[in-house]
């Protein structure tokens, strides 16, 4: 019965601590090299107060380390937090973008995320990246010399604990209709994101309450069982 009550209450905090992560999807591969050709900027809306995009450049935001001051100071929350998202044409880049492109924007966990974490860290830059595996949006215009209207990120609520940017690729579909990526940017600053604590404490409190209660009963029925089958045996 003792082992039993451990037992459960080992499997109820495991759980609590568990934290969900992202499935990784897979991206198509790339035709080429790809081109630097899109500059992306972020301004974040946190707990309902905006955040503009030269508040978050003019603070030291390109550190993707936890404990970096800019991580700091711009913690987002899951679920309740927004990053307002614009791109255009990095024009030294030399890159035009080709009739029919769009813009594909992925959400990507920094290297500082990715590390010891297989299945957040690129592989190549396209190819199976799961390094950017959180849609943000798709079928966009292609990239201009003035910045595109904005995007905005609701951060859902399955983000872990992380730090994050924004990657914008240029998606041209090749003859077959497959979309390939022909050019792409990153944003240069990074964004911390909270995880929202989905088992609610009283949750937590009632699985251990029911981990005494469980064995209890077991014990009575197989004590009820034992005493029902000695009177029988008489
Ligand atoms: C990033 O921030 C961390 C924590 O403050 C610091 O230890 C590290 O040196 C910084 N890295 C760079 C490249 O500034
Ligand atoms: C713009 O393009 C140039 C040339 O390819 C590259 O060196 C630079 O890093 C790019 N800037 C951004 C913000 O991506
Ligand atoms: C289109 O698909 C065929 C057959 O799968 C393939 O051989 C060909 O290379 C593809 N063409 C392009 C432009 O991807
Ligand atoms: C974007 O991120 C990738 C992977 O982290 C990196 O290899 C590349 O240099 C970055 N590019 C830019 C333009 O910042």
């Amino acid at each position: 019965m003792a082992a039993l009550v451990v037992l459960c209450l080992a499997a109820s905090l495991l759980g609590a601590s568990a934290q969900p992560y992202a499935n990784p999807t897979s991206q198509m591969l790339p035709t080429g090299k790809l081109s630097k050709a899109v500059q992306v900027n972020l301004a974040y809306e946190i707990d309902g107060k905006m955040i503009t995009a030269a508040q978050v450049k003019s603070a030291p935001c390109a550190n993707g380390t936890f404990g970096a001051p800019c991580l700091e100071q711009y913690r987002m929350q899951a679920d309740r937090d927004k990053v307002m998202i614009t791109y255009q044409l990095n024009t030294t880049s030399g890159f035009t973008p080709p009739t029919g492109a769009k813009v594909k924007l992925s959400g990507c966990y920094s290297k500082y995320s990715g590390a010891g974490r297989p299945w957040r860290t690129a592989k190549t830059l396209v190819a199976k990246d799961k390094q950017c595996p959180w849609p943000i949006a798709k079928k966009l215009p292609a990239p201009t010399t003035s910045p595109s209207s904005t995007i905005t990120w609701e951060l859902p609520e399955d983000l872990p604990a992380s730090s994050m940017f924004v990657r914008a690729y240029v998606m041209l579909a090749n003859a077959n209709g497959t979309n390939n990526p022909v050019a792409y940017g990153n944003a240069t600053t990074y964004f911390r994101v909270d995880m929202i604590n989905s088992r609610p404490q009283s949750l937590i409190s009632a699985t251990i309450g029911l981990c005494f209660v469980g064995p209890f009963l077991l014990t009575v029925l197989l004590l009820g069982e034992k005493l029902w089958l000695a009177k029988k045996r008489h």
